[in-house]
């Protein structure tokens, strides 16, 4: 493709969060291809989740830009930039534990939010997408669970559900924080081949602090430190570079 007609998936122009005095993204620009793996490393507290949360709109930035396939999305609310083709996962589980695995995806699949949900309705109400709930919980391996409590799942299996969650909507940019974070050896095995398995419509950008299964995953790299974009490039290049293993090593 001729480079002046790219069109990014996400471009990101001097983005900026502050929390009062304390500075948490500080002029970060970079742009992510269509169908790109991207992971994003850093130390604790660089940045990264608020740019996720940045990127969604789940927080408002203080200064910058965000485009999506080229539209500004920067004012609009979460629920908008969703319907442009973004979807993530969180650091934190959103599964609401007292309620049964397939009430959770249906809800999840309406874009309802835990504080919206209306506990009493059947599952039968929501008619088709129950039907898709049950499709999504089977992809995961896990629709012999579906009548399950959340809270009596292994937390592996909850972080397939909310991975299958997120690929349901078939977004174009699809944000992972902390995919393999907890997970046993057997789990996190599970969760990359499931990873490995998005197809290329879908942009993946990864946050992960597991470099050996992560770096498998990823084409690109960009490193974050005290909020700012370090390094930022092919993975091979980002790895061997001295300013990497000086943020990481201290050397
Ligand atoms: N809602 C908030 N209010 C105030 N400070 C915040 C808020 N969210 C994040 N911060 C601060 O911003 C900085 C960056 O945090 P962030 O969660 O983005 O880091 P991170 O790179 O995701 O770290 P980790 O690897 O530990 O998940 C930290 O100093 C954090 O305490
Ligand atoms: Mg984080």
């Amino acid at each position: 493709m001729n480079s002046a007609e790219l069109t990014y998936a996400l471009e990101i122009s001097h983005l900026r969060k502050s929390f009062g005095g304390l500075v948490a993204t500080h002029d970060v620009s970079l742009t992510i291809r269509p169908g790109e793996r991207r992971l994003i490393i850093g130390p604790n507290g660089a940045g990264k989740t608020t740019l996720f949360n940045q990127i969604t709109g789940d927080l408002q930035s203080t200064a910058g830009q965000i485009r999506l396939f080229g539209v500004d999305v920067t004012q609009l609310t979460p629920y908008r930039r969703a319907h442009l083709g973004l979807a993530r996962t969180y650091q934190i589980i959103t599964l609401f534990d007292r309620d049964t695995l397939e009430h959770n995806v249906t809800l999840g699949l309406l874009g309802l939010r835990p504080s919206r949900w209306q506990m009493w309705r059947p599952v039968s109400y929501y008619g088709d997408l129950s039907t898709e709930a049950r499709r999504i919980l089977d992809a995961v391996g896990l629709l012999h669970l579906a009548d399950s409590l959340v809270s009596d799942l292994a937390y592996g299996e909850k972080r397939r559900v909310e991975l299958a969650m997120a690929l349901a909507q078939k977004p174009r940019v699809l944000l992972l924080d902390e995919p393999l974070a907890g997970l046993s050896n057997a789990e996190r095995a599970t969760v990359k081949a499931l990873i490995a398995a998005i197809p290329r419509e879908t942009a993946v950008v990864m946050i992960e602090h597991d470099m050996d299964t992560a770096l498998d995953l990823a084409e690109t790299v960009t490193l974050l430190n005290y909020g700012r974009v370090i390094v930022d490039g092919e993975r091979d290049a980002v790895v061997a570079d001295p300013k990497t293993r000086e943020v990481y090593l201290g050397v």
